[in-house]
């Protein structure tokens, strides 16, 4: 009780005092908090984030179940859930405290479905077997609960859930969190029902939202709105677009690995592989795109388990930012991969289908996705690493092989054919630069397809270099005799993922060497008029797929920008052969 009339006390006092400091500062011109600091967060654009669809009551979510599945030599065989984000959508700036408020609504058809809202201070890097995570509260509801969801960064994440009022659970449910200083507080229908410590996870002042249901479910988000709580705070909203390199920016590109290659070596794309959170959050990462490469390669957002998170659901809008972007800078984009044996989702892996089925699993998804995409996308890599890693004899694990036998590398390629008869179609794989086994199976695999009539126009060579102290790539010279018989069947080639990995040694002397093998391998690709492209698997050390803490051996540093996005030797030295 006394508590009570004490906060009581306070809560006049703090307002009287509330009260004469908008006096004063009314009286000053600057203003004070009031209601038309909100700001909505629903007028924005929702129809970008996969699975949500704008209706007149607010936004209706469905659950894609969208996920990462773990390598087969992973201990934990739990995928890991990747929900969408709204990456063309509101972007909120914060300072100082200020709350949140949204309302989220069950539906009257599915009222057990389980509802998540989650804003995020940092967003996660996500790749096609893991999940960086990066800061975000993640609020849900979930049976009777209320569960509120902090992860901060890596492997540091806290789950707390607190019983819904019967009120909130027939109807809408309001929920707010606020940040006053360094805690949340948590309100559900205006009654604040804990304060929780917040490590920061706000800290860098943008956030972004994603919203998402139990798998198969979906619930209404009715309203979602910001407001500062006291008038050194500030809440201020955008909507956050495709960036497009501006007039300026062109003219000051004219010595950009594009500009040069389209000037000197006008049909050979200077490509890349693109990942859609930076393109979309990273305003440098996408200036430097659009300013230096004339193509690009979805890194992930293509792959089955990202476009395609369950037997009725697709997750296109990532894939859609790529392609967006790269047409309103005038990009080509080479589509990247549908019939490969990683990046399934367990719907495909997970169940016993009858051959036939998973035929029509895979004839379905090359329509789809290759159907959405047609004559936006220049090429594809049909079927990616067919072989065994170094070995002469097809992959036989994938639910592709394992229905059709090899014949479904020839069953991929006329569908996508069938969906998009001007695209050119690849096939790509590792470790085929150099003359061997592998080579000569992917050769006699080539020259079989062609002779049967099979729409095949070219091979991918991938060329993921490993550079140490006693292992040098292979040389430019070897690649150049070997990548010949391939041309001589008629066929394109493209270097279609290239970076050179280093092991802890980035020496200037080694940077040099990391330079001039990239300059010898685009030279080649330059004098041999079969190249259509050359391409690297991403650009900047700093989206690297191969991050310090996942990949084991410790190699990295393998491509042109340093994880501060600035040139390295590499870079100049590709510029360099593009001025001949
Ligand atoms: C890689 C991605 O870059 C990583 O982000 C992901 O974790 C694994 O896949 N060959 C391919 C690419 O064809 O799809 C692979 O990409 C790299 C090897």
């Amino acid at each position: 009780m006394r508590v009570n009339l004490l906060e009581k006390k306070r809560y006049w006092w703090g307002h009287a005092w509330k009260g004469l400091a908008c006096i004063a500062l009314v009286a000053l011109g600057t203003g004070c908090v009031n209601a038309n600091d909100k700001v909505e967060l629903l007028d924005k654009d929702w129809t970008h984030l996969a699975g949500a669809e704008m209706v007149d009551e607010g936004v209706r979510i469905e659950g894609l179940g969208r996920a990462i599945v773990p390598t087969d030599d992973a201990d934990d065989q739990t995928p890991v859930a990747n929900p969408p984000i709204n990456l063309r959508g509101p972007v909120l700036r914060v300072k100082g405290d200020f709350a949140l408020s949204a309302r989220l609504s069950r539906l009257e058809s599915s009222p057990d479905d389980s509802a998540y809202l989650t804003i995020y201070g940092e967003l996660p890097l996500t790749q096609d077997e893991w999940r960086q995570d990066g800061r975000a509260v993640t609020l849900g509801l979930e049976g009777n609960d209320l569960i509120v969801e902090l992860q901060n960064g890596i492997d540091d994440y806290e789950r707390h859930a607190y019983p819904l009022p019967a009120s909130a659970m027939s109807q809408g449910t309001d929920v707010s969190l606020a940040r006053i200083g360094d805690r949340f507080s948590i309100r559900i229908n205006d009654e604040t029902v804990a304060l929780i410590d917040d490590p920061g996870l706000f800290d860098s002042g943008v956030l972004w939202f994603g919203a998402s249901a139990s798998e198969d479910g979906e619930y209404l988000l009715q309203s979602l709105t910001a407001r500062p709580l006291d008038r050194r705070s500030e809440v201020t909203i955008m909507d956050n677009q495709i960036p497009v390199l501006s007039a300026e920016e062109e003219v000051s590109a004219a010595t950009s690995l594009r500009h040069l290659a389209e000037k000197n070596h006008p049909r050979l794309y200077i490509g890349t592989a693109v990942a859609a959170i930076p393109l979309l959050s990273d305003k440098k990462y996408a200036r430097i795109l659009a300013r230096e490469f004339s193509m690009v390669t979805p890194e992930n957002a293509m792959k089955f388990q990202f476009i395609h998170p369950g037997p009725d659901s697709y997750a296109f809008a990532d894939a859609d930012a790529i392609v967006d972007f790269a047409q309103a800078n005038d990009m080509a984009i080479h589509g990247h991969t549908l019939a490969w044996k990683e990046a399934l989702p367990r719907w495909v892996t997970g169940s016993d289908y009858t051959d036939q089925q998973l035929k029509d699993i895979l004839a379905k998804h090359i329509a789809k996705v290759v159907g959405r995409y047609k004559g936006r996308v220049q090429s594809w890599d049909v079927v990616n690493e067919p072989f065994e890693p170094f070995g002469a004899t097809l992959r036989t694990g994938s639910p592709w092989y394992q229905s059709m036998g090899k014949d479904y590398i020839a069953f991929a390629l006329r569908e996508a054919h069938r969906a998009d008869p001007e695209a050119r179609l690849y096939i790509n794989d590792y470790a085929l630069e150099h003359p061997g086994p592998k080579s000569d199976a992917m050769h006699a695999l080539a020259k079989s397809l062609l002779e049967r009539g099979v729409p095949l126009h070219g091979i991918g060579f991938q060329m993921h270099e490993d550079m140490t102290d006693d292992y040098q790539p292979v040389e430019a010279s070897v690649f150049r005799d070997n990548v010949q018989r391939f041309i001589d069947l008629g066929l394109e080639v493209r270097i279609s993922e290239m970076d050179v990995n280093l092991q802890d040694n980035d020496s200037q002397e080694r940077l040099q060497q990391q330079a001039e093998y990239y300059r010898s391998i685009l030279e080649l690709a330059m004098d041999i008029p079969a190249f259509t492209a050359f391409s690297t698997w991403g650009f900047t050390d700093r989206y690297s797929s191969l991050q310090e803490w996942w990949e084991a051996d410790g190699f990295g540093n393998g491509l042109i920008f340093d994880a501060n996005h600035q040139p390295k030797p590499a870079y100049f030295s590709l510029q360099e052969a593009l001025k001949e």
